[in-house]
């Protein structure tokens, strides 16, 4: 499988960012460590990280019929941009949605994801950890679809 890996804005300054929330691991480490378990599952990445809502919709509609799944951490994108909703909609593909937090128990406007009514499932609140499990979850998917 081909999956796109996308990260939303401000998840570059992590291992800065917030380290009480985000903790102290690098998007270059997650991505590294990532990368490892994509090749234990046979399964090949293609990763981008940005600040522009738009560019992350351009990528969305370049993975219509060249990638198989996307795996994406929306940042605060995933409370508010009902474009990238859009987009993930308009390509039919399948999303998992992670989250180094659990959004579920900070501030109340984290509580409510809209991007996630368009994604397979949502994982969220282990750390760097939740990049894996989305991985994981993301090829079982497609494994029992049959692709
Ligand atoms: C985040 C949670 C969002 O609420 C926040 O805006 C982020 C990171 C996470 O991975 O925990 O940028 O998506």
């Amino acid at each position: 499988y081909e999956i796109l890996v996308l990260h939303g804005p401000n998840l570059n300054m992590l291992g800065v960012r917030e380290p009480g929330v985000y903790g102290t691991v690098t998007l270059a480490a997650i991505e590294e460590r990532l990368t490892e378990t994509a090749a234990s599952l046979g399964v090949r990445l293609e990763c981008l990280q940005s600040n522009h809502e738009g560019v992350l919709i351009d990528r969305i509609h370049e993975a219509f019929g060249t990638k198989d799944g996307i795996l994406i951490n929306p940042g605060a994108f995933t409370h508010y941009s009902y474009a990238i909703r859009d987009a993930i909609s308009s390509v039919q593909l399948p999303v998992v949605e992670v989250h180094l937090s659990n959004i579920h128990k900070r501030e109340p406007f984290r509580h409510v994801s809209v991007i996630a009514p368009t994604a397979v499932g949502q994982i969220a609140g282990f750390g760097a950890h939740s990049y894996e499990l989305g991985l994981i979850a993301l090829h079982r998917h497609l494994q029992e679809r049959g692709e």
